[in-house]
């Protein structure tokens, strides 16, 4: 009899003390939950070229500290992605302990999946998949706003996406990003219950939101592309609203 009450003692204290999967999970969901929004931020500022080219020339020198010092400090921006890239690192760590790890669990949740029909762990089958994707997108786009945050703005940024050749990249990591972003996040309402609404609502909010997202960035990226066509002629020049060229000619600051 005492051995059992010990042993049941030394497993209650394990659990108790074993509480790390409890934190790494809130730890994941909190990460998660900042990128999404972080993307919602990002995605407004980005579509800001819809608004015109002196819209986004603002947006882009504001995160420049240009209003505030009256001069372009892009390092300001290099700080920020920085810091993006440390909590994209942390997520993606913690998210792979969920990975599949090898092929018999790979062919055992793709099985389960299609046996039961199970929407939920089909979204879940497309989260792992997308947030692959993003490993490596991700990483690549963050390297370039770090080292060039200089190359950011109307001009700059068009002829990134279009004379570069970059928008089949941008394409495929606007539909991966918010495919991953909207399932992440209807996944996080469920698993904290928040907000907490039947399952069926929140699905269809998620459904709305990635549509509403998805729409906006494939407008933006369309933006992007015209304007970089229209300016490939002239590929390198930097935009300036006529004010401001009038006050840093001699500077020669601007996007
Ligand atoms: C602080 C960090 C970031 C900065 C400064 C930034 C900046 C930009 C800029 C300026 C563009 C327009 C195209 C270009 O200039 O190349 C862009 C596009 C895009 N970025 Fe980011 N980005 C950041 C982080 C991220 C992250 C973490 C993600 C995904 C998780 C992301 C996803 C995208 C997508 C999907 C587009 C294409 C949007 C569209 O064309 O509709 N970005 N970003």
């Amino acid at each position: 009899m005492h051995e059992i009450i010990a042993a049941q003692a030394d497993l209650a204290d394990r659990t108790i003390k074993n509480s790390w999967p409890a934190w790494l999970d809130i730890l994941q969901s909190s990460t998660g939950l900042f990128l999404a929004l972080f993307m919602w931020g990002h995605m407004a500022f980005v579509a800001s070229i819809l608004l015109g080219e002196t819209a986004m020339w603002t947006v882009t020198k504001f995160f420049e500290g240009y209003f505030i010092f009256g001069k372009s400090h892009p390092g300001l921006v290099s700080c920020v992605v920085a810091f993006v890239a440390l909590v994209f690192v942390a997520h993606a760590l913690l998210a792979m302990r969920k990975f599949p790890a090898n092929y018999r669990q790979c062919r055992a949740i793709l099985c389960h999946a299609k046996a039961m029909r199970h929407e939920d762990s089909t979204l879940w089958i497309w989260q792992v998949c997308t947030g692959f994707l993003l490993f490596f997108f991700v990483s690549a786009h963050l390297y370039q706003m770090f080292v060039w945050p200089q190359n950011i703005g109307p001009y700059a940024s068009s002829d990134r996406v279009w004379s570069d050749g970059l928008w089949p990249f941008y394409l495929t990591m606007l539909l991966a990003v918010e495919l991953h972003g909207g399932i992440g996040l209807y996944r996080l309402a469920l698993k904290w219950g928040w907000p907490n609404a039947p399952r069926g609502v929140l699905r269809t909010l998620k459904w709305g939101l990635t549509a509403f997202f998805l729409v906006l960035g494939l407008a933006t990226l369309a933006a992007y592309m015209k304007i970089g066509f229209e300016h490939g002629g002239h590929y390198g020049e930097r935009y300036m609203p006529d004010w401001a060229a009038a006050e840093n000619t001699s500077q020669g600051d601007g996007q």
